[in-house]
């Protein structure tokens, strides 16, 4: 391979534990990616330090010779980077379990991003996003933005509203990406060899088509048929924790509705909500799965790599799905690669879905490349799906114009027109609840 010009990224919200791996992935592609420069910046010190001497250790090893800043200095952090990756948790995982258990207390579906749980934390995460992005401008006027910080329908859309001009800030997902892995280990191809076609919104959206790229080949009727008979399951399935299984198996119930496309695992939460509430322990959420699990493995490598003060006896952790994403999109952007993967983007001038408003910030497949992100048009959509993306994205949108205007009215209106909620009185109550445990971070008036 000819030799690739080194590259300086930003990584904010470093402390979050998907950390250690996303450096494995960057290690892993350093032919691909080569860095000179890498700046971990989050605003929780304590929660860096604990990673920090594996990070180190981990560089000096298989990546020597970059340039390793750690940072809570907003005014340090973005100079003369080319790439931000944005993974902040606003309000950490404290918050996450109380936008999970709230909705409980009444009958309404407990998720990080979907129903009302989704909308208290995508009200924390739109102003810290927005003051990201000005200080980003403030000290590097080109450098991307590659956001993953969820809920990523609502801060995309509200960063595409208030930085309209900005064409260098991408919102990403991992999710499509994790599924079309798990399509190849079932189809018996390569995951690279899969060029989607896809459709939604941001965690509400479908596969219509995946290509062979090899062969020109649509596999997913092959897929589908085989669907009919076999539980989905993640590529990886004996490392996913049960609430993930439970969440891939869904996707097979919701194809014998609707048999046409093959849904994104979060559509399960729209369709399934009442059940999906009901079969929740209020005491015991995904927030304290996933801290159990993943949290605690990270931490428990790190700290044996900071007690040891070396690596011995520890495994690189590499990200499978967000690392190696993350490093692959950037990947595609500076060297011009145009690869395929399913992004986000305004909807302007109704370009992308024909027959969805100009506002709406949509889903669908892409090439990525030295100008960003050229989406795929995909043309109309029918009417069943337009009518649930154009409740959802009036929702989203209701959502963004609640927080930017402090808007009661506003938010009540998003969340009744969630359809995990639907009653208004429902919606008034879960609301006020969500205000109240989130006041040091939002109010509406
Ligand atoms: P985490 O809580 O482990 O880590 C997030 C970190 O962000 C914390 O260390 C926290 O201190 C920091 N942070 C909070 N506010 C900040 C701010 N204003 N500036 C800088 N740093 C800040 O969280 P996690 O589970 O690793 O997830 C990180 C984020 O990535 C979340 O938003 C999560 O939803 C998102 N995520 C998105 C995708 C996707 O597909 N788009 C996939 C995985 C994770
Ligand atoms: C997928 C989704 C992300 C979400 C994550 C949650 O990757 O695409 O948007 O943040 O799952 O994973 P967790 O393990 O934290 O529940
Ligand atoms: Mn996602």
């Amino acid at each position: 391979m000819v030799k690739r010009r080194q590259l300086g990224v930003t990584i904010v919200g470093a402390g979050s534990t998907r950390t250690p791996a996303l450096i494995g992935s960057l290690v892993n592609y350093k032919e691909r990616f080569p860095l000179k420069k890498l700046i971990l910046f989050d605003i929780d010190e304590d929660r860096m330090k604990v990673q920090e001497d594996y990070i180190r250790l981990t560089l000096e090893k298989y990546y020597p010779g970059v340039e390793l800043i750690f940072t809570d200095n907003e005014d340090e952090a973005y100079i003369d980077v080319d790439y931000v990756f944005v993974q902040m948790r606003v309000g950490g995982f404290e918050m996450r379990s109380h936008d999970e258990k709230i909705p409980l207390k009444y009958g309404l579906v407990g998720q990080e991003t979907c129903g009302p749980g989704g909308f208290a934390y995508g009200m924390r995460s739109i102003k810290p996003m927005i003051h990201m992005v000005e200080k980003i401008r403030e000290h590097n006027e080109d450098a991307w933005i590659l956001n993953y910080t969820n809920p990523a329908a609502i801060v995309g859309l509200a960063l595409n509203k208030v930085f309209p001009q900005d064409d260098k800030i991408l919102n990403m997902c991992d999710q499509p990406y994790s599924m079309i892995k798990s399509f190849a280990k079932i189809l018996g191809v390569d995951m690279y060899d899969i060029e989607p076609r896809y459709f939604g919104l941001n965690h509400f959206g479908w596969f219509t088509k995946l290509y062979n790229a090899k062969t020109g080949e649509d596999l997913l009727p092959k897929l589908k048929k085989y669907l009919r008979s076999h539980e989905f399951r993640p590529y990886n399935a004996e490392q996913r924790d049960q609430s993930w299984l439970d969440t891939y198996k869904n996707v097979n119930r919701m194809m014998e509705y609707f048999p046409e496309y093959l849904p994104n695992t979060y559509l399960q939460y729209y369709f399934f909500a009442d059940e999906i509430a009901k079969a929740s322990n209020p005491e015991f959420t995904r927030a304290e799965e996933a801290q159990a699990g993943r949290e605690k493995q990270v931490l428990d490598i790190c700290k044996k790599a900071r007690k040891q003060q070396s690596l011995e006896e520890i495994p690189l952790l590499v990200g499978e799905v967000h690392g190696n994403m993350m490093v692959e999109v950037a990947e595609s952007i500076a060297y011009d690669l145009k690869k395929v993967f399913v992004v986000m983007g305004p909807n302007k001038e109704r370009k992308i879905i024909s027959n969805m408003p100009e506002d709406a910030f949509v889903e669908v497949a892409g090439e990525l490349g030295k100008d960003g992100a050229n989406l795929y048009p995909y043309g109309e959509i029918k009417t069943f799906y337009k009518g649930l993306m154009e409740n959802q994205h009036a929702y989203e949108k209701l959502t963004v114009e609640a927080c930017l205007e402090s808007n009661y009215q506003k938010a009540l209106e998003a969340l009744t027109l969630n359809r995990t909620i639907v009653e208004p009185e429902k919606a008034r109550l879960v609301l006020d609840d969500l205000m109240e445990a989130n006041k040091d971070y939002w109010y509406l008036k």
